[in-house]
């Protein structure tokens, strides 16, 4: 008789080891190993000796040749399609990962429904909530008369099954895929075994369907569910869905995409309504943005494709600690404390004893080092008690040595400022030198190192301070 096979998976990483431990080697989570019992993981487990067969030789095809550029079709909301590679490849499986709570469901319900009303056959398989509640979240969006096949439903094969009766079917919703469970295993729902097998299934019946297969994932801070993290390399596309709960804002973004770029973001509101697109994010993330106050910088990004302009809002204030806080949202913590050293280093400014704070307005999170000069601009601004000059943007990246360093894209970023009716920009000397054809209406403040905007600054606090003085 086989010996069924024991194994422990880490819940958050997917890792599986022989042994139970209370730290997974892998990760480093604590306390994430569960036991699965007879699991198929087959990507882990990898082939069995006694099951290796001689097998055929395979024909090498030459890297060139013609294949015809997959057909994308599209569901209407642009900011969806954009960020799935510009519009969606059949066959291919779509992870959409997030928080709980963040707009997952009612994002793809919106998606399907509007793909149901360009005349394609889709399905919403809800794991989570029942037929009534989903149907009302239609009604709220005004999408209750959108053909789209539902179901509320978690057993794998019914699924499969009900799909394969589906003549025409062009994409299906799985929500989630960590309530989708298969009897042929022990493990409980929701573990690392089931999630990986459903998902393995549920992609292969696309790729062999040419179905657009959604999978909808929650990824928990604290990694308590199953992590979608295992399906990342299984599927083509991997979109998270992420934004502050508080804000309106939500962001898509493509992290993983076979068919498209990634970095690209597509940013929504949440009303009442459902999610709405934004089609010009640097308007509304600026809007209620006081010129006047300390602290408060504009940078002109890149996310993907596009320019985006965000406030980068700074707070240095005494601390009443031994060891003064540092806290960031919305950017990288490692980051801010090597430009607060730099500060410290090149340009004679002290933050000993102050707690900063440092918070990227609307809940998006930066990525791009181009932002250090828009931080470096907003520190030094709380710091002195200055506001910024108006109506100016900053970009660039800064170096240990207090350099700063030319960025791509200088151009659009420029021409997204002139649009939003900025006047200046503050910018490596090295961009500001080669740059082609700057819009007429920005000034272009070139600087080579952070201590002469560091002094520039300073010396206008003092002024502006005499003359308060005077006055
Ligand atoms: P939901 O799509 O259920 O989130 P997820 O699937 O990621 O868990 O969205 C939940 C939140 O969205 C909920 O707190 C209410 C809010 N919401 C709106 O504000 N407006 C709406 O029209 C809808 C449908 C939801
Ligand atoms: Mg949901």
């Amino acid at each position: 008789m086989a010996r069924q096979s024991r194994e422990f998976t880490c819940q958050s990483c997917g890792a599986v080891s022989a042994k139970w431990a209370g730290r997974c080697d892998s990760c480093g989570g604590w306390n994430t190993i569960v036991e699965e019992v007879g699991s198929t993981s087959g990507i882990a487990a990898g082939p069995l000796k006694s099951r290796v067969s001689k097998g055929r030789v395979i024909d090498l095809q030459p890297l060139s040749g013609k294949d015809d550029e997959p057909e994308r079709f599209f569901s209407g909301i642009d900011e969806f399609d954009r960020v799935a590679g510009g519009g969606l490849v059949p066959g291919s499986a779509i992870m959409v990962g997030g928080d709980p709570g963040i707009g997952k469901s009612t994002l793809m319900l919106q998606v399907v429904a509007k793909l149901a009303k360009a005349g394609h056959v889709t399905t919403y398989i809800s794991g989570e909530e029942a037929i009534a509640q989903v149907r009302l979240r239609a009604e709220r969006l005004g999408l209750a008369d959108a053909t789209t096949g539902l179901a509320a439903e978690t057993n794998l094969s019914d699924i499969i099954a009900t799909l394969e009766a589906q003549p025409g079917l062009a994409a299906v919703v799985i929500d989630s895929i960590q309530t989708i469970w298969s009897s042929d295993l022990e493990a409980a729902p929701g573990t690392v075994s089931q999630v990986r097998s459903g998902a393995q299934a549920l992609i292969r019946f696309a790729k062999a369907k040419g179905v657009v297969l959604f999978l909808i994932g929650h990824v928990t801070k604290e990694g308590q569910i199953a992590g979608p993290r295992v399906l990342e390399h299984m599927v083509d596309t991997v979109l998270y869905f992420e934004g502050e709960r508080g804000h309106i804002f939500r962001i898509l973004r493509a992290v993983k995409n076979r068919f498209g770029p990634t970095d690209e973001i597509g940013v929504f509101e949440m009303t009442g309504a459902g999610l709405s697109e934004v089609s010009n994010p640097s308007e509304l993330f600026l809007s209620d943005r006081d010129e006047t106050s300390p602290g408060s910088a504009v940078y002109a990004g890149i996310e993907g494709t596009r320019p985006l302009l965000v406030e980068i809002q700074a707070l240095a204030v005494a601390s009443p600690l031994g060891t003064p806080r540092r806290a960031v949202i919305g950017w990288d913590s490692s980051r801010l404390a090597m430009i607060l050293a730099v500060l410290e280093a090149h340009c004679q400014l002290s933050f000993a004893g102050i707690d900063v704070y440092l918070n990227v307005a609307g809940g998006l999170k930066l990525n791009e080092p181009a932002a250090d000069l828009a931080v470096a601009a907003a520190l030094i601004s709380s710091l002195t008690a200055t506001p910024l000059p108006p109506r100016n943007v900053y970009f660039g990246e800064i170096s240990l040595a207090g350099a700063v360093r030319s960025i791509p894209r200088a151009e659009t970023r420029l021409k997204e400022a002139a649009k939003l009716g900025f006047k200046a920009a503050t910018l490596p000397m090295a961009n500001a030198e080669t740059i082609g054809k700057p819009p007429k209406s920005i000034t272009l403040n070139g600087v080579s190192g952070l201590a002469h905007l560091a002094s520039k600054l300073v010396s206008s606090s003092k002024q502006q301070q005499n003359q308060h003085e005077k006055n």
